[in-house]
C-alpha cells in the first residue's frame, strides 16, 4: 500500500506534522510505504485558470508540483495535512488543491478515467487552535471536492481542536495514540 502524505503548514514540527508522523507510524506498523511531501518546500504558482487543462487534462505549469501528480496518481491512499487558516486549508495545501484543477479536467472535461474501481481513498488530517462546532467544515468540504477530482475516493478525517502553540499537540493526552491508530486504519 503506497501512502503519500501531503504536508501543508510552514511550521515544521508543528501540530499537523507531530500528527502526521503518528498517523505515518501507524501507516508503516501495518506494512504500508509511506512518502512524505511538505507543500512549502515547493516552488509552486497557483492556478493561473488559463483553461490549458481543459482539452489536454494537464496543467502548462511547469514547475514543482510536476512530479505531485505523477505521486498522487501512484498512490493507493493519500493524506492531505493542513492547519485550519482562516476557517480553511493552508495557502499551500490550497494551491495544491488549485492545482488539481488540471485532474478535474482529465476527468470531466477530457473523461479520462484514473484507475477506476482501485479503491483509491483520500483524508484529510488537521489542527486548529479553537474549538468550534463547524471549526472544520470548510477544510472537509474542500478536500473531498480536490480528492474528487483526482477521482480519489473521501474516507474520513483525524482532526484536533484546541492547539496553537508549536507543539500544543503534545499536551493533549492521547491524541498521537489515535492518530496512529488512525494511521494503522488507513494502512490496511
Ligand atoms: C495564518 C493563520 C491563520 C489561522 N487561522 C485559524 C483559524 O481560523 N481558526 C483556528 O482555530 N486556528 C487558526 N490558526 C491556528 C492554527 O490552525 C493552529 O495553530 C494549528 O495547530 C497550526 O498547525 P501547525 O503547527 O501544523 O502549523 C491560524 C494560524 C495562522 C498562522
Amino acid at each position: 500500500m503506497k501512502v503519500l502524505i501531503l504536508l501543508g503548514s510552514p511550521r515544521r514540527g508543528g501540530n499537523s506534522e507531530t500528527v502526521a508522523e503518528a498517523v505515518k507510524r501507524g501507516v508503516e506498523a501495518v506494512g504500508g510505504e509511506v512518502e512524505s511531501v511538505h507543500l512549502n518546500d515547493l516552488q509552486m504558482r497557483p492556478c493561473q485558470a488559463c483553461g490549458g487543462c481543459s482539452k489536454t487534462g494537464r496543467c502548462i505549469l511547469k514547475d514543482e508540483m510536476e512530479p505531485l501528480y505523477g505521486k498522487c496518481d501512484d498512490a493507493d491512499r493519500i493524506i492531505l495535512v493542513s492547519p485550519v487558516y482562516f476557517y480553511g486549508l493552508s495557502a499551500q495545501a490550497k494551491i495544491f488543491g488549485d492545482r488539481m484543477q488540471a485532474q478535474w479536467a482529465r476527468r470531466y472535461l477530457c473523461r479520462e478515467r484514473f484507475r477506476r474501481g482501485e479503491g483509491r481513498r483520500g483524508y484529510l488530517v488537521s489542527t486548529a487552535a479553537t474549538k468550534g462546532e463547524r471549526l472544520f467544515e470548510s477544510a472537509i468540504l474542500t478536500t473531498r471536492y480536490i480528492f474528487d477530482a483526482m477521482e480519489v475516493e473521501y474516507a474520513g478525517e483525524f482532526l484536533v481542536r484546541g492547539v496553537e502553540e508549536k507543539k500544543a499537540v503534545l499536551q493533549q493526552e492521547g491524541v498521537l495514540d489515535r492518530a496512529e491508530l488512525f494511521g494503522r486504519e488507513v494502512g490496511e
